[in-house]
């Protein structure tokens, strides 16, 4: 039958119009579909790509999931067992399993257990509210947190390598992590995790100095990680690390957006906070045995205002608070636009004598380590039921050595002009005349600024 027996031709057209449009619809959209397969598979194909360049992170297959470490230890979360914290950036939603090579050679597969971040399945599984923390883009979902797995280990065995998988453990162990086992440190040791070095924003004489004075308020160890930073910059570090008094750990961002860095103009954000804060994890598994943890910048200094050591000030504050978890400090800015007080050293802390007054910005901690589970650039999470404090301006002052901060409205606060780092003036000259002669880095050295 004449599919249009109709009285004019007008409706008859339309149908076939109809027909033409919808074959040509079906046709656009499997078109779509087959350039998006192409597209996804031509980006699956790129990430493995790069992902095969990667130098100090596992990528698991398949997955927005890239391993930085596995950190070893016999009581947190769980005692006498043996318990791998694995840090890492994660993009997924998965709940992995942990394949463990044990040192008897044998395989494990066994549940992780999210310790830090978040994960929707996890959540939901549990019966939680899933709250993402936005810092205000609608792409959160793509982004590559920072999360820390627990792996764990029972019946006093030990373990060589572990990684995350969503199907069957690889048998390559390129494919693994090896696992650290901290070393033993002093007792009441005091350590500074210090996030990343990412080169050209550092001035090698001034991060002497920021070395030298640490050690000078009695710091025994600082865990940086090292971002391609230049060859002046990695002299700095080879004369602390020789001297045991550095860990310095390789760090590259993994994942896309690729091509990515932490300067101002290669950042991007959000990822930015991601890529800032995975180091911070890492040091607070890594140094766990210390029992101080302090969190400052290469560009950072507290001073106590009376002149002692830092591990004397903390213990002065716990007889105060004898429920501290932490203590938080006020920042003094010492502005370099403003130029010189005392022009006649050469040591960068005592030229720049004049600060803002103390700000509620830019605030640090010290924290103990048996007292905190995790930590972030600006805040900790006590274990209960210790708290923290923030300690008088009076008492002590975090200086904060920098250019004018961008979202300040005025550069000229009133100033005030502070001495206390003079206090070191011997002893730190001392010292930096050793270090300038050891790398061959000295003001003299280097262009001025
Ligand atoms: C430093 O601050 C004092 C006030 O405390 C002021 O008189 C002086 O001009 C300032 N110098 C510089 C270089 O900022």
């Amino acid at each position: 039958m004449w599919p249009c027996a109709d009285h004019s031709g007008t409706p008859c057209l339309q149908r076939q119009r109809t027909k033409t449009v919808a074959i040509a619809a079906v046709a656009l959209s499997v078109c779509f579909l087959v350039f998006q397969f192409v597209m996804q598979h031509k980006l699956d194909s790129y990430r493995d790509v790069m992902n095969s360049k990667l130098r100090f992170f596992k990528a698991v297959p398949g997955e927005d999931t890239y391993l930085y470490s596995a950190i070893a230890n016999f009581h947190d979360p769980e005692e006498g067992k043996l318990n791998i914290i694995i840090t890492a950036f994660d993009g997924s939603d998965i709940n992995y399993e942990c394949c463990v090579h044990l040192d008897d050679k044998t395989l494990l597969r066994t549940p992780s257990k999210l310790v830090y971040g978040e994960n929707r399945a996890t959540a939901k599984r549990l019966g939680q509210r899933f709250s993402e923390r936005i810092h205000g883009k609608p792409d959160e979902n793509k982004l590559k947190k920072e999360k820390q797995y627990h792996c764990g280990v029972s019946g006093n065995l030990r373990a060589s390598h572990v990684t995350l998988t969503s199907s069957s453990c690889p048998s390559n162990t390129q494919d693994y992590l090896p696992i650290v086992y901290p070393k033993t440190v002093p007792a009441d040791g005091l350590a500074i995790c210090a996030k990343v070095a990412f080169g050209t924003e550092l001035d090698p004489n001034v991060l002497m100095e920021w070395f030298e004075v640490q050690r000078l308020l009695g710091v025994d160890h600082i865990q940086l990680m090292d971002l391609d930073n230049p060859e002046p910059i990695q002299k700095v570090f080879r004369y602390y690390s020789d001297m045991d008094f550095l860990e310095l750990l390789p760090y590259e961002l993994p994942g896309p957006p690729y091509g990515r860095g932490l300067h101002e103009s290669t950042r991007v954000f959000n990822q930015f906070f991601h890529d800032e804060s995975l180091p911070i994890l890492d040091c607070r598994r890594r140094l766990a045995d210390y029992t101080y943890i302090m969190g400052v910048d290469m560009d950072e200094v507290l001073i106590p205002a009376k002149n002692q050591d830092l591990k004397t000030f903390i213990k002065e504050q716990l007889q105060s608070h004898p429920n501290a978890a932490g203590f938080f400090f006020w920042t003094q800015f010492f502005l370099y636009e403003w130029g010189p007080v005392n022009q006649d050293s050469d040591v960068t802390m005592f030229r720049y004598l004049n600060s803002t007054q103390p700000r509620w910005e830019c605030y640090k901690y010290i924290y103990l380590t048996q007292r905190v589970k995790h930590a972030t650039t600006h805040t900790i999470t006590p274990v209960s039921p210790y708290r923290q404090y923030t300690v008088p301006k009076e008492e002590a002052i975090l200086h904060h050595y920098r250019q004018c901060p961008k979202g300040w409205k005025t550069c000229n606060p009133p100033r005030i002009t502070d001495r206390s780092i003079l206090r070191f003036k011997d002893t730190l000259e001392g010292r930096l005349q050793k270090a300038r002669e050891a790398t061959g880095i000295s003001p003299q050295s280097l262009p001025k600024n």
